[in-house]
């Protein structure tokens, strides 16, 4: 599966990617906004491992972002089980060279175009960190809206921080 959109794709991981991808995610301000299953530091072995999992069956959908043939960072959609099972959620990290030219607005628009489309997904959601203003913004710039702020729900980097729960729904549904 690729997706192709406005100069960037979405596409599956290569095993030669693994340098480039390990590259950008050996980075404190990367992990800082991510869950702890990102490890740090971020090995090559780490994308070794990373891009192998992909060839396993999962119901996640996991792209490498790549701009004009550079690796520039990953994303996924993951699907919830049992009663939310209609809804996914959407994860997204871009290394730091990268930052600041829309390409994480890109990305997810042409993720939740795929859980929407494609998939035929009812909700897309995402966690962001108090902290994480950037990636508040890029969701706000897709349509996504701020359902709630979950206070003190995060142990990130040695603080107790809310997070802040945004969500989209499928107008076609
Ligand atoms: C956060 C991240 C996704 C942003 O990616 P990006 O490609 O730089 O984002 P974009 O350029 O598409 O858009 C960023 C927006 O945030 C704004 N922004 C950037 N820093 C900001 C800040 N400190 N405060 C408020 N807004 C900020 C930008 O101005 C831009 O909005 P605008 O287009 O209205 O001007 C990227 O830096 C990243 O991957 N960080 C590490 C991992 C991460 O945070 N993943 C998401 C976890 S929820």
């Amino acid at each position: 599966m690729r997706i192709d959109l406005d100069g960037l794709s979405l596409r599956a991981p290569h095993a030669d990617d693994a340098q480039a991808l390990a590259a950008l995610a050996n980075d404190r301000g990367v992990w800082r906004n991510m869950r702890d299953l990102f490890p740090h530091p971020y090995t090559l072995q780490h994308a070794n491992q990373f891009i192998a999992r992909q060839a396993q069956p999962s119901p996640n959908r996991i792209f490498l972002i790549d701009v004009a043939g550079a690796v520039a960072g990953a994303c996924g959609v993951h699907p919830l089980s049992d009663v939310y099972a209609r809804g996914a959620e959407v994860s997204y990290w871009l290394g730091a060279p990268f930052a600041g030219r829309g390409i994480a607005t890109k990305a997810v628009a042409a993720l939740t175009r795929f859980g929407f489309e494609q998939l035929g997904l009812a909700r897309l959601q995402a966690g962001v960190f108090e902290w994480n203003q950037a990636s508040a913004r890029v969701l706000e710039k897709n349509g996504y809206v701020r359902e709630a702020v979950l206070r003190k729900s995060v142990f990130k980097d040695g603080q107790l921080i809310d997070s802040f729960l945004y969500a989209k729904v499928n107008p076609a549904l």
